[in-house]
């Protein structure tokens, strides 16, 4: 999804590829197979780029720094990009930075996880720091009775992150980018939704969000990019906390273009893709306005439709103005492989923007006209 932006700009895209069969093989010419966790393989990789940047949090800090040794331009750095590989490292850094966390602990053993259940009350969060994704890495512990249940997860990892079971009214995302120069613009706060712990929408602007939380949450996300010193475009996972503290605590951050900023491609002047180059590359950075007074963006995992354009003549007539956005990824059940994004002419309408944008994703997904959508052609009619 970096490419368009890249091509507009006349700059050239060199992505290191996990397989031949990943997605950005596709999208951009020049696209090496190879070990993103193999120090001679990002090194060949790296010569003669201008600069080096990340889809995924999970190139090993080691290797950043050997690359940086070896005099290759890395946005993120390390030691800012740490904080979104590893949850127990953020925690403190906001600790430190004294912004709103849950209540939170390393803990080493099942009797240590008990004793924070003990402490703040259960159920508790119980997470991997390092290598999750969409949730892979979270569980909810209930009870001190279900904490032996976990003893396999600190065989895997250990110390892991428990934290306080947060009551929020919403989830919500503030994103930013940041220069190496230290310029920084960020983007509306906007309602992130969540199911079974995968992003599945996002409504920008977070809707009827208090003055105050949103300022407090854009200030904050800025203000991580500045303290830790992050470059490119940066995601801060919120909870909505009314009443409690600023109105919001911090889950985490993401230091890449991320799933709550895929609205920005079509509903903002500057979408994260063009953003996040801009900015590693340290040119001015763009507007970040909403395109209209509300945006939608869909997700759509993979369903019983295995053959995605088959089900497009149906999908696109239902909403002439909807986006489609898709991955090229082999359908598999719950993988995401697409989202679809709607600018609205009303904030009143969000109900109708997301029923429309949800209509266009369903379609899509399970390959048929749903019930809602409005058939245009002869055909479907019949
Ligand atoms: N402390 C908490 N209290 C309540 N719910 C939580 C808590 N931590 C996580 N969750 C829920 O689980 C979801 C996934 O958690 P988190 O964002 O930490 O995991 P992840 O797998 O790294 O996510 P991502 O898909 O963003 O990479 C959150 O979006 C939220 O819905
Ligand atoms: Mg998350």
């Amino acid at each position: 999804m970096m490419a368009p932006a890249a091509t507009a700009l006349g700059f050239e895209l060199r992505v290191l590829a996990e397989g031949e069969d990943v997605s950005a093989v596709a999208a951009v010419a020049n696209a090496p197979v190879g070990d993103y966790k193999d120090l001679d393989h990002l090194l060949e990789f790296s010569r003669g780029l201008d600069v080096l940047t990340f889809d995924h949090e999970h190139v090993p800090t080691a290797h950043l720094r050997s690359l940086i040794d070896a005099g290759v331009n890395v946005h993120p750095g390390p030691d800012a990009l740490v904080n979104a590989q590893d949850k127990l490292v953020m925690r403190a850094a906001i600790d430190r930075l004294e912004l709103p966390n849950p209540r939170w602990a390393a803990v080493a053993s099942v009797a240590d996880l008990v004793a924070f259940g003990e402490e703040t009350g259960w159920p508790v969060v119980l997470k991997m720091p390092r290598g999750g994704y969409d949730g892979k890495g979270v569980r909810i512990v209930a009870s001190a009775g279900d904490a032996a249940d976990s003893a396999e997860w600190f065989e895997a990892m250990s110390p892991l992150l428990a934290e306080a079971k947060v009551e929020f009214s919403r989830e919500l995302s503030a994103m930013v980018a940041r220069t190496p120069d230290g310029e920084s613009r960020a983007w509306p706060v906007v309602h992130t939704i969540q199911v079974d712990g995968v992003c599945d929408e996002v409504i920008a602007p977070a809707l009827d969000i208090p003055f105050d939380v949103a300022v407090a949450a854009e200030n904050a996300a800025v203000r991580i990019a500045n303290e830790l010193g992050v470059t490119g475009v940066m995601a801060v996972e919120l909870f909505e906390t009314p009443g409690v503290g600023a109105g919001f605590l911090i889950n985490e951050l993401a230091m890449r273009p991320h799933n709550t900023g895929h609205w920005t491609q079509d509903g903002s002047v500057t979408s994260q893709f063009e953003q996040h180059l801009r900015a590693i590359l340290n040119l001015p950075l763009g507007a970040t306005d909403l395109l209209g007074p509300v945006v939608v963006m869909k997700n759509f995992l993979g369903g019983a439709n295995q053959d995605l354009y088959s089900a497009y003549p149906a999908a696109l007539a239902s909403e002439p103005a909807a986006k489609v956005h898709c991955y090229g990824k082999a359908v598999r059940p719950g993988r995401k492989i697409g989202h679809v994004n709607l600018v609205g002419t009303s904030a009143a309408d969000v109900d109708s923007v997301r029923q429309r944008a949800t209509t266009v994703a369903d379609i899509i997904r399970n390959g048929r006209a749903q019930a809602g959508a409005t058939p245009t052609t002869s055909e479907e009619t019949a």
